[in-house]
């Protein structure tokens, strides 16, 4: 059973010219990408995007972030997309991720456990809510987008 999920290149990702890198890794390991969009989060979006984090010590700086510059926003799909992406991206911490799982995106293009290049969805129901914030009909593979 395919799968989908969302994943995003953060500011610092499009900042450091990953996009690439980030892209080659996602077909490497059997991912299909059926959308994708750069677009540039404002306050209001991002906050939205991030409300479970909203009483967290850390939102104001993480909205400052996200705000920063263009995000890239994909649909992912292929069997097991939600684990799958977030075993490829690492753990949130970049820092810790450069040690533990150094072979990971966030290793390759992260800094700490802010500025950690890359978001992946960390549940069916939260890849739901996220694609269906970004995109509007994600039900069939009649978008797949080449690059
Ligand atoms: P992500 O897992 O994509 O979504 C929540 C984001 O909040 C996370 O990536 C980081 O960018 C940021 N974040 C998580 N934990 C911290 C932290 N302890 N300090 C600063 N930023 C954080």
């Amino acid at each position: 059973e395919k799968e989908k999920t969302l994943a995003m290149i953060k500011p610092d990702g499009l900042l450091g010219n990953y996009t690439e890198r980030i892209k080659d890794v996602i077909v490497d390991y059997g991912f299909s990408i059926l959308r994708e969009i750069t677009t540039q989060l404002d306050q209001d979006s991002a906050s939205r995007f991030y409300a479970e984090h909203s009483s967290k010590r850390f939102f104001p700086s993480l909205i400052k972030y996200m705000t920063s510059g263009p995000v890239l926003v994909m649909v992912l799909e292929k069997e097991n997309a939600i684990a799958d992406w977030r075993a490829l991206i690492g753990p949130t911490d970049a820092y810790k991720a450069k040690i533990t799982n150094p072979n990971s995106i966030r290793a390759m293009c992260g800094q700490d456990s802010e500025k950690n290049c890359v978001h992946g969805s960390d549940s069916l129901l939260s890849a739901q809510s996220e694609i269906s914030f970004f995109f509007e009909d994600v039900s069939s593979a009649l978008h797949l987008l080449s690059y």
